[in-house]
């Protein structure tokens, strides 16, 4: 008998998400195995009880997926994961909190699609606001853009917070290498008219831009809304929007809605799981290479 393909599915929280559990089986893997509550110091052991159990052919159609709901905390589990693997005792891993990295790939690319498509340009030097950019998905799209060049802030509700995801996500996902901005939203009126770019990434069924501030920001090219919930994070941006021009917009600009973002995050996800199943060496996978597979979807697409 043919062994299965079984994902190991760890989580910090009390519940794996659905979708991930949908996700990854219709992606091929045929047992979707969870373990739930699970803390940093148990992922060693988990993972060695995983690879040592199929023999080299079982190990192939073996890999482990990583949710939760902090990014941090998954990058440092998916480094524990490769750190205990014994080759050729070896399995693929993804990690996607909360989906933020699939969904913050996506909406990062099919803006950049928008730049270039609409305004021959594309992220480098680009003025980017990212609106309640304190979540998962923010601070992940944040990392991206800044990571491709661009000059990024995140703006939140209380500063402190702002700053500490900003510190975070210069100094771990960046490595030292990339300078995200921090502000509070009392300073976004003196921000707009500077931005190219300006993404929505708050908790759902929030505005966070109104058609007044839209109509405020002479230099806006691309703004994109990952809420799909009503009313849209951004006023104008419906949930369908894909480089629609945004009514009101002084500018030109042109919006990304939710279910246009949800499309590509699809995609790259599908992409990511279907990639530890058919890959010959193992792979790891987290916010960069579902950036790049989303921007390979999105030039497959033109
Ligand atoms: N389109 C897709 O495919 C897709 C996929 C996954 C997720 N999503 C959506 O992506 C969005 C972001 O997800 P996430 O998990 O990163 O979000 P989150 O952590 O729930 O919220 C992000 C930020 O929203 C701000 N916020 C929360 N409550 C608020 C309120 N009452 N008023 C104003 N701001 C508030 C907070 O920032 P401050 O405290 O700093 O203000 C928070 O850090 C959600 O709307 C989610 O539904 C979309």
């Amino acid at each position: 008998m043919e062994k299965p393909y079984i994902l190991h599915m760890l989580t910090t929280e009390k519940n794996l998400s659905p979708f991930d559990v949908n996700m990854a089986q219709d992606a091929g893997w045929q047992v979707t195995m969870p373990y739930l509550c699970i803390a940093e110091s148990e992922v060693r052991s988990l993972i060695q009880d995983a690879i040592f159990s199929r023999g080299p052919s079982g190990v192939k159609r073996t890999a482990a997926f990583i949710g939760g709901r902090d990014p941090e905390l998954a990058v440092k589990m998916l480094n524990t994961a490769r750190e205990s693997m014994v080759p050729p005792f070896e399995i693929s891993v993804l990690a996607d909190p909360s989906g933020a990295f699939t969904t913050a790939a996506a909406m990062v690319a099919a803006a950049e699609r928008e730049l270039g498509k609409k305004f021959s340009t594309d992220l480098t030097d680009k003025n980017i606001i990212i609106l309640a950019g304190t979540g998962p998905v923010g601070q992940i799209a944040a990392v991206l853009c800044a990571k491709s060049g661009a000059k990024v802030a995140i703006f939140g509700r209380k500063k402190e917070k702002s700053e500490r995801i900003a510190n975070l996500c210069n100094a771990f996902f960046g490595e030292g290498n990339i300078q995200i901005q921090a502000q509070g939203n009392d300073e976004l009126e003196k921000y707009l008219p500077t931005a190219d770019v300006v993404f929505a990434t708050g908790a759902a069924g929030i505005q966070l831009l109104s058609a007044e501030q839209v109509a405020s920001a002479p230099n806006l090219k691309v703004a994109a809304d990952v809420n799909a919930v009503p009313p849209p994070g951004i006023a104008g941006i419906d949930a369908m929007a894909d480089g629609t021009p945004i009514e009101g917009s002084t500018s030109g600009a042109v919006g990304i809605g939710a279910l246009a973002i949800g499309n590509i995050k699809y995609k790259a996800h599908q992409r990511l799981l279907q990639l530890m199943r058919d890959s010959a060496s193992p792979v790891y996978l987290h916010y960069d290479q579902a950036f790049a597979i989303a921007r390979e979807y999105i030039q497959s697409q033109s």
